[in-house]
């Protein structure tokens, strides 16, 4: 069966993947590719609808980016948003000029309701705008159906070509009715069912698998993170016994999670797959012996693992597919989905292996966002943990102890880390916070324990609140349960003697305290 699709023509601008996720949440899958893709090209994806999106330039400048006019005569419905409406309107004949004022944040529109991408909203609404330049008059054939006080056309409709221009941007949160007007166009004027559905998805995906993987074989690296999991399983419910997951265990990870990754993916689990468990954890101390710095310790752990897993892929001999977990925002921050060519700033550990006998990559969840990822886990039977799992950098513990990494004090670290999570937990905190963990600072001090002198480390504790991680702020953790944590923490854990909260937001520092 044909797959509805919606396609996004990335012009450059910053909230793309917010538009293809709000079309995702109409239940319709969505795509976004460069506006230099050819209308031909366009075509044979057979989408539903296609929506221009924002971006830096002016369209009447020579040079900005464009698209063939012959898109809008394809018979798919067409929305234009900020940049996209005014390249429609340039195109087809209307005129866009500089605003003599730069109209920027939540301004009020008066809307035309009986237009049929506003249908239902309210006629006074508020929306998010930021444009230098101004649509001064529709194109031919177009009606206008929104203003605002300084836009003299917010928003014009072709409902005859099905065309519509929206200055504002309605896939942001600010826009208060936004997703109701991405509704109206994906499943009133597009005409979509909405019914991509994660369990239609993992049916899908499985049937997929199995017949291009056929009767060879495949090789998984799995870390016990999101990403890695769900892809597995995946794999794992398409072709069996055919996978083999590696579980590189570098002793690095938090308390117990070895055996858990081990109770779900292992013989005493629910899947049928070859699972190996790699106990490397004196190679990668041994590795670490004496190191301080943080970035040769994320290399040096980054190396090891690779060359444990080509170690293990060796004994298993040639495979057919290597399985990667990379999903929907790597493949469009690396540029090959839309425009925006973001330089990953993080690596997980792992990489591409160069020694290990493959013939090709397989990425089950290239076209799946992250919450995307945890629906398909969890329709995959996945446990709730694993799936709603917090961020945990490649390179583990590795970077969360200062100085140089032993086992003694990756035990100090994991103990503290527990503690501080099950208080954060226990507190309903978790739900509150993105990220929360403990750190071994590499300070000693003196402390009194009972009638005795002590000399030990000093733990800090690290929670933090962020919609992307590139930019996060402490989170205000009630005094409670921080004096409850430390209070724990110095009582259970020896060597330890004094707790630390991080109250500093990123920048200027960073979520991990390497
Ligand atoms: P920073 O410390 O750079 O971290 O502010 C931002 C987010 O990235 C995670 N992180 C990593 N994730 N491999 C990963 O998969 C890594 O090497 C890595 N280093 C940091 C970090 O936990 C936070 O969520």
């Amino acid at each position: 069966m044909k797959r509805e699709t919606v396609v996004v023509l990335d012009f450059g601008g910053q909230y793309n993947q917010l538009i293809a996720r709000r079309v995702r949440e109409c239940g319709v899958y969505c795509e976004i590719h460069s506006y230099r893709t050819e209308p031909e090209k366009i075509k044979a994806l057979q989408p539903k609808g296609i929506i221009l999106t924002g971006g830096p330039n002016s369209c009447y400048d020579p040079g900005a980016p464009s698209c063939d006019p012959a898109l809008f005569s394809l018979g798919i419905p067409v929305l234009g948003i900020c940049y996209g409406a005014q390249l429609m309107m340039n195109l087809l004949g209307g005129t866009v000029e500089r605003a003599c004022m730069r109209e920027y944040g939540r301004i009020e529109i008066a809307v035309d309701t009986e237009c049929e991408l506003f249908a239902g909203v309210s006629p006074r609404t508020v929306c998010w705008m930021s444009h230098n330049d101004y649509i001064r008059t529709p194109a031919p054939g177009f009606q206008i159906c929104a203003v605002s006080s300084h836009c003299p056309v917010a928003a014009a409709e072709d409902s005859e070509r099905r065309l519509y221009a929206v200055q504002f941007h309605p896939e942001v949160l600010h826009t208060a009715e936004g997703s109701r007007m991405i509704a109206n166009f994906v499943l009133r004027i597009c005409g979509c069912a909405g019914d991509w559905k994660m369990d239609a998805f993992a049916r899908e995906a499985i049937a997929q698998i199995r017949e291009k993987v056929g009767s060879g074989k495949a090789l998984c690296a799995l870390s016990g993170g999101v990403d890695s999991s769900v892809a597995a399983v995946l794999m794992a419910r398409a072709i069996g016994t055919q996978l083999t997951c590696v579980f590189v265990d570098h002793g690095l990870l938090r308390k117990d999670e070895g055996d858990d990754v081990e109770a779900v993916f292992g013989p005493a689990g629910e899947y049928d797959l070859n699972f190996i468990r790699v106990d490397a954890k004196d190679r990668f101390y041994e590795k670490l012996r004496g190191v301080t710095d943080p970035e040769k310790k994320r290399r040096i752990i980054g190396e090891e693992f690779i060359r444990v897993f080509e170690e293990e892929a060796k004994k298993i001999g040639a495979v057919d597919y290597l399985v990667q977990g990379t999903i929907y925002p790597d493949v469009v921050e690396s540029g090959m989905g839309g425009e925006s060519a973001v330089i990953k700033s993080h690596h997980n550990v792992g990489g591409l292996p160069a020694n290990v006998d493959f013939r090709e990559i397989i990425e089950p969840l290239r076209t799946l966002f992250k919450d995307e990822v945890r629906a398909v886990g969890m329709e995959l039977g996945l446990p709730r943990h694993l799936v709603m799992r917090q961020p945990f950098p490649g390179p583990g513990l590795g970077v969360r102890i200062l100085g140089e990494v032993t086992p003694e004090k990756v035990h100090m670290v994991q103990e503290a880390d527990a503690i501080w999570r099950e208080e954060i937990a226990r507190a309903g905190w978790d739900e509150k916070v993105n990220q929360y963990f403990a750190a071994l600072t590499d300070i000693r001090t003196v402390g009194v324990m009972g009638d005795e002198r002590t000399y030990d480390y000093a733990i800090a504790l690290r929670a933090v609140t962020t919609s992307d991680f590139m930019t996060a702020e402490s989170a205000q953790i009630p005094w409670e349960i921080l004096q409850k944590a430390t209070s724990r923490i110095v009582n259970e854990v020896p060597h330890i003697n004094r707790v630390f909260y991080d109250c500093t937001g990123k920048p200027p520092a960073t979520v991990e305290l390497e």
